[in-house]
């Protein structure tokens, strides 16, 4: 082990087998994703599918990581895993997998909560931002805004109270009759579209200041699309349908990030989780940043889908595990709160 040598990460927590190395100083040096492809026939993940898949890949990416990184296990400080939240079969492989080379190789284990990575990538992507900063984490499983008072200091102003962002664009998109999952695919279409070519409607919440639903926005555009079908609403193409579905999404994403930017006075801004990867929600929330004098920390596409980059960077600030064969997976793990294991 060396100590300032540079920590593994190793995320399996849904359907991305990933593995990162990441120097002390922060730096990515390798950030190998493999995207499950097994759930596509099946129109969302499969939980046995995933664990299978993890078991047998990631062996394989951790040595992709370490080459690309060109270190040994020697070289390392220590291994971090996500061991929650997530699917309880997948976490298992990367826990079990981290525990075993940690005790191999005599390395300090650190368990991450992902959703604290995702929260940590605005940090990660802009090392010195200034704290506090807001964080929107958009992914197909959460859809929350969080205040970050300082490295691994969390506060939860917003949350999605029925369906995910990610989940509302995968399901229209399925009955669209787009693979799973559909976001990127929605992304590609509607690039080019007229988004106000149909007037999908806007979601405000009169509690829960900072709140998302989807689940209404969902039905409307299941229903205006089965009228399109079958004559009963005037023919749009599919562009413009998908870029005015997909910023009616987009657009209560930012509207809520802005408002509470405003109201809470925080001058940083970051996006993160698969959504984040969305061009039309990073342009909107780049242009308000720009029109109000804020600052919006946009990460790299691939750091915002799930990837093992950011469990390494968290486990650069948080204390190892005292005792790494006692590591566990807790898939309901919330975020702010202490490592349930302990
Ligand atoms: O963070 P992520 O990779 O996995 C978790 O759910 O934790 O997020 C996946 C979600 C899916 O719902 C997918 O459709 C969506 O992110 N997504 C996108 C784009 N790329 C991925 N949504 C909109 N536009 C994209 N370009
Ligand atoms: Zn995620």
């Amino acid at each position: 082990m060396d100590a300032r040598g540079p920590i593994l990460g190793v995320e399996t927590s849904c359907d991305e087998t990933a593995a990162a190395v990441v120097t002390s100083e922060g730096t990515v040096v390798a950030n190998t994703i493999f995207s499950q492809t097994v759930h596509t026939a099946y129109g969302g993940v499969v939980p046995e599918l995933a664990s299978r898949e993890h078991a047998g890949r990631l062996p394989t990416i951790v040595r992709q990581a370490m080459e690309t990184a060109d270190v040994g296990w020697d070289d390392l400080r220590g291994i971090a895993v996500t061991a929650g939240p997530g699917l309880v079969g997948c976490l298992l492989v990367g826990v079990a997998y981290a525990r075993s080379a940690a005790r191999a190789r005599n390395l300090p284990l650190y368990a991450i909560n992902h959703l604290e990575a995702h929260a940590h990538t605005p940090a990660m992507t802009a090392p010195g931002l200034t704290y506090p900063y807001l964080v929107l984490i958009a992914s197909g499983g959460h859809t929350s805004l969080v205040v970050v008072e300082r490295p691994g200091h969390f506060h939860e102003i917003g949350r999605t109270r029925d369906d995910a962002a990610g989940e509302a664009l995968d399901k229209v998109g399925k009955l669209l009759g787009f693979d799973y999952p559909a976001g990127p695919q929605l992304d590609r279409i509607g690039h080019s579209g007229h988004a106000d070519a149909v007037a999908f409607p806007r979601v405000r919440l009169a509690s829960g200041p900072y709140d998302f639903s989807f689940s209404g926005l969902k039905t409307a555009a299941a229903f205006d699309w089965k009228g399109r079908r079958d004559g009963r609403r005037p023919e749009v193409s599919l562009s413009d349908w998908v870029a005015s579905f997909e910023s009616a999404v987009m657009e209560s994403l930012t509207s809520t990030l802005a408002r509470a930017a405003d109201e809470l006075k925080i001058a940083t801004v970051g996006l993160a989780g698969g959504v984040a990867r969305n061009r039309r929600l990073r342009a909107q929330v780049t242009a308000w940043a720009e029109r109000t004098g804020r600052r919006a920390v946009v990460p790299p596409p691939d750091w915002c889908a799930d990837n093992a980059a950011m469990i390494a960077s968290v486990g650069l600030y948080q204390d190892a595990l005292r005792d790494s064969a006692s590591a566990d997976a807790f898939p309901g793990w919330a975020l702010g709160t202490p490592y349930p294991g302990l």
